[in-house]
Order: C-alpha cells, then sequence, then structure tokens
C-alpha cells in the first residue's frame, strides 16, 4: 500500500549520465561502479535522490535511449549486482534512486522488433506501428521523426514502413495494444521490485499517436520558447497533432500507470513531456491525482536566460498549473548547458552565471532536476566534428551541433589524466580541456567556488519550505532585474536577481531584510534599495 510521503514533492534530484559520470574500470566509459564511489560526493551536495538516465542492454544508438532489453544493465555499465549494491548504497546514504522508464520506443535490436518484422501474423505482429505504403511506395503519411526525416522507415522483410519517431533504431512501441501496455507495466514492476523509488518516463508525448495515422497540419509560426526542437528541425514546421500522444485516450492508461505506483508504495512517476505547445502538454501530463505525479519541464532547458523569457515561462507556467506539480530543470543530458545560455559570455562571469542559474533553479516552486556538473559550472563544450557521437548531432550538423556538448566527461581532478574521469581508457567523448579547471577537486579548496555555492543554496532550500512550496509572484521591474516573492502561511520571500552584465539598482517594495540562512552574490542591500552586480542576485524576507 502506498505510504504516500510524496518524497518526490519539492525533491531536487541530481541527474546521472552515467556514460559521463565516472569510470571505474579504466575503459573510457563511466559506469555504475563509477557512479558508488562517487555517491558520497552526490549525496554530500545535499540533493534528494538521483534520476540514472539509461543503463539497460542497448546497441547505443541513442546513448541508451535505445533499449535492446528492459531487466539487463548492458556490459559496459556492469551487471544486475552493480546496480543492486548502487542502490543499496544510495539508500544508505538517504538518496532515493530513480531510473529511467522509455517505453514510448525499443532498439530495433529488441527481441520484441525483431520477432515482429518477422512477418504479419506473429504474436508479436501489432506490438509496433506498422503500414503499407501508399500505392506510390511512399511512407503512409507526413509525420516526420525528431531526428530528421520520415518517422517511417521501410522494412524489406515485412514490405511494409514500420514507425520510429526518433531514430530509425527505435521503433516506437503500439501502446494501444493491450499486451504491450502490460509488457511495460510489469517492466516497471521488475525494478520496483528491485526497490527503485521512481520512474522517468521518457517521452510520454510520443506514446500514443493517432490509431488512424492523419496527416499532421502544417505550422505556419511559433514562439521560439514554445518549441522543444531547433528550428534548423523541418519537424518544426508540423504541428503534431496526430503523431504525438492523442490526450483523450491516454487518460485511461496513465490512471492505470498511477494506480499500479500507487499500490507499490510511495513510486514517483515523473513525465518527460515535450510537444506541440510544450507548456500546455507538460502541464496536461501531472494534472490532478490520477495523472503522473509530476512533469520534467522544458521551460527553461533550451532557452537563452534572460529577463524576458525567464518571467514568461514562470508567468505562462503558473497561471495553467492548476494542481500539477512540475519538476524544473536548467540542463540535462539533451540541453546546451545553462552558463552558455546567457546571451553576454564574457569568461570572467562564468561562475556568477553559474550561481544565478543554481539559485534561480532552486528559487522555483516545484521539484527541479540538477544535471551533473550544474553544481561546478560548467560551460557546454566544443566538440570537434570527428568526436562527435550523437546521432541527433551528426544528422543536422553544423547548423545543430546535438547534445555531446553537454554530455563530456566530469571533471574530477583537475590536474590528472583525463581530469581523473577515466584512468586509462580514452573517454568516449573527449574531456573538455576548459573544464580542468572547474573540476571537483579544485573547487573543494575554494570557498568562493560554485561547488560550495551549490551546497549552501542546496542546504537552504531544504530548509525553507517556501523556497519549495511557496505561491510565486513576478513582480514589476527595470532593466535586466528578475524579482517575484515566494510565500506560505508564515514567510514571505523576495527573490532577486540581475539577469544581465550590467549593474543594477532597485528600489525593494517594502521592508525586506536580508535572510542570512541562504547565500547571496554581489548584491548589497542599503536604504531599502538593492544594488546587484552583473549576475548578483539575493534573497529577502519580509519584515512584519
Ligand atoms: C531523451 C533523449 C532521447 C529521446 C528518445 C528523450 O527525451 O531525454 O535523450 O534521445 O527521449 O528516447
Amino acid at each position: 500500500m502506498s505510504t504516500n510521503n510524496n518524497w518526490w514533492k519539492g525533491a531536487v534530484l541530481y541527474e546521472i549520465y552515467p556514460r559521463s559520470f565516472k569510470d571505474n574500470n579504466g575503459d573510457g566509459t563511466g559506469d555504475l561502479k563509477g557512479i558508488i564511489e562517487k555517491l558520497e560526493y552526490v549525496a554530500a551536495l545535499g540533493v534528494d535522490g538521483i534520476w540514472i538516465t539509461p543503463f539497460f542492454k542497448s546497441p547505443m544508438k541513442d546513448g541508451g535511449y535505445d533499449v535492446a532489453s528492459y531487466r539487463d544493465v548492458d556490459p559496459i555499465f556492469g551487471d544486475m549486482d552493480d546496480f543492486v549494491a548502487l542502490r543499496t548504497r544510495a539508500h544508505e546514504l538517504g538518496l532515493k534512486v530513480m531510473i529511467d522508464l522509455v517505453l514510448c520506443h525499443t532498439s530495433n535490436e529488441h527481441i520484441w522488433f525483431k520477432e515482429s518484422r518477422q512477418n504479419k501474423t506473429n504474436q508479436k505482429h501489432d506490438w509496433y506501428y506498422w503500414a503499407d505504403a501508399k500505392e506510390d511506395g511512399t511512407p503512409p503519411n507526413n509525420w516526420l521523426a525528431y531526428f530528421g526525416g520520415s518517422a517511417w522507415h521501410w522494412d524489406t522483410r515485412r514490405q511494409q514502413y514500420y514507425l520510429a519517431s526518433f531514430s530509425k533504431e527505435q521503433p516506437s512501441l503500439n501502446l494501444w495494444n493491450r499486451e504491450v501496455k502490460d509488457a511495460i507495466l510489469d517492466t516497471a514492476k521488475f525494478w520496483i521490485d528491485l526497490k527503485v523509488d521512481g520512474f522517468r518516463l521518457d517521452a510520454v508525448q510520443q506514446i500514443l499517436p493517432d490509431i488512424q495515422l492523419r496527416d499532421n497540419p502544417v505550422r505556419e509560426s511559433h514562439h521560439p520558447t514554445d518549441l522543444d526542437i531547433d528550428i534548423s528541425n523541418p519537424f518544426a514546421k508540423q504541428w503534431r497533432e496526430y503523431s504525438q500522444t492523442q490526450k483523450k485516450e491516454v487518460l485511461e492508461f496513465i490512471r492505470e500507470f498511477r494506480n499500479m505506483a500507487d499500490t507499490h508504495g510511495d513510486i514517483a512517476l515523473l513525465a518527460e513531456a515535450g510537444g506541440d505547445n510544450s507548456l500546455e502538454d507538460t502541464i496536461f501530463y501531472a494534472q490532478g491525482k490520477d495523472r503522473f505525479h509530476l512533469s520534467y519541464c522544458y521551460g527553461f532547458t533550451y532557452m537563452d536566460i534572460t529577463k524576458e523569457n525567464v518571467e514568461r515561462t514562470i508567468e505562462k507556467f503558473e497561471s495553467r498549473m492548476g494542481d500539477s506539480w512540475m519538476c524544473w530543470a536548467m540542463g540535462s543530458h539533451d540541453a546546451p548547458r545553462i552558463v552558455s545560455r546567457f546571451p553576454q559570455q564574457d569568461p570572467a562571469t562564468q561562475k556568477d552565471r553559474a550561481c544565478l542559474g543554481i539559485a534561480l533553479a532552486l528559487s522555483l516552486r516545484g521539484s527541479y532536476c540538477m544535471y551533473q556538473g550544474e553544481e561546478l559550472g560548467l560551460e557546454q563544450a566544443n566538440v570537434a566534428y570527428e568526436d562527435m557521437q550523437d546521432i541527433f548531432g551528426l544528422m543536422f550538423y553544423p547548423e545543430f551541433k546535438g547534445r555531446d556538448g553537454c554530455r563530456t566527461p566530469i571533471p574530477w581532478e583537475r590536474d590528472a589524466h583525463n581530469a581523473g574521469f577515466s584512468a586509462e581508457g580514452k573517454p568516449w567523448l573527449p574531456v573538455y580541456e576548459p573544464h580542468h579547471k572547474w573540476a571537483v577537486d579544485a573547487q573543494e579548496e575554494d570557498p568562493t567556488s560554485v561547488l560550495h555555492f551549490a551546497r549552501a543554496f542546496l542546504a537552504c532550500r531544504k530548509n525553507t519550505p517556501a523556497l519549495k512550496f511557496g505561491d510565486i509572484g513576478i513582480l514589476e521591474t527595470p532593466d535586466n532585474i528578475i524579482a517575484f516573492t515566494r510565500s506560505d502561511a508564515t514567510t514571505t520571500l523576495l527573490c532577486v536577481f540581475n539577469a544581465g552584465d550590467a549593474e543594477v539598482k532597485w528600489g525593494i517594495p517594502g521592508s525586506f531584510q536580508p535572510l542570512d540562512t541562504v547565500p547571496r552574490n554581489n548584491c548589497a542591500i542599503k536604504d531599502n534599495g538593492v544594488i546587484l552586480a552583473p549576475y548578483g542576485f539575493c534573497i529577502l524576507k519580509l519584515v512584519k
């Protein structure tokens, strides 16, 4: 029975991309033992849990999001004993463990797909979307894939097209089929029995496309912060009305999933949902008591960090959110690192931009996913074409360079070979040379480092309920100042940020004092006003 602690509400999860976190066996690829090695570091940050991106058996065409077996650990990451040891150690350290469940597609090497493509009559013939070619041999409709081109691929054996919304190696599972739904729910139960605390459900906007396969309509315009794909991608030119999840029809499955999770303990279901209107779509999946518990929110992950964009995103979400619960993120294994998304990129301000990002993120109402390296203030890495691994980037290079730049290995030791990520091997993606100086050991020694700041801010958020749960209200401000209040029954906080590279002054509306438990940065408080240096910020408390 559910204990219903709702541990996920207001929680901070640390996102681990295992390939790049820590290589324990020296083969150049991060692994589960590497994660175990660094779990104390993660726990000491003060986060509530970890989310580990896929470590299951996979040909790694899409960084593990092409799963060939849901119940096996890929040998590059270790084995099931390693996972159990990892989970046990994480729990000892008080960390919840969430894993990714990729439910809208498998790898084309998954046994289900291998069977499905044999002929039109086998037991799994309709576990994927198969359709005949049009009379002229072209695909059944105009649906496009995230990673470029048609979402339909010709299978020579079945002499039919199959649907794959990302790469052709990721055929879409047909979740209209009862057996497929059960197979996915059984997969979740398998991991629940292994005592995971929740799932990040991958790309739920793609789990139930239109069964009639109707053509998508043309999309003429968009606001850049509403898109979950790069505009160089032709996909941006369609409304995905039919190729994405049919909302009315998906509710029953979501309910079933939620029921299953709630009857198995305090399992959190975190839906990753993009879509045509990514803000609205994100909210949809976590509304009410019988949908997913929370939605992973793209709101901030791709946009430039400017006053206008930040305010617009918060306002849009807050005005529509209702009773849904967001899990914000400023970065991820898919998105350019936050410090590299400010309009001005003076290297001298990198530390301040990083701290501002952390403070802003942790001052939002909701839960939060902190992507590995964000606590170090790492910038987006430049990865040379010949080193690139990401299927997405290789497709759209050079206009869009893909996701390798946020996936390079974590620098643990400034002066060590491979910055201490891998003792011997050639890392699967090169360690980015400028990251050496941001290495963990260097930051440990410097009390003014981003790492120390991140720990301090995380600690203060933990002890300040108004920051996690309080209402949020944006204030009108001049220049590049972003200001909002966070208030609950007992406390009103004023959070003020300077998103620009020039000093700003602002008269505070009311009687506020600095909240001493919260670190501030480059902010002076004088005569009922604040003076914020570039990227400075402070959190104040209303004096009653
Ligand atoms: C993951 C991506 C992945 C895609 C397809 C996502 O949204 O975060 O890394 O490529 O789903 O599974």
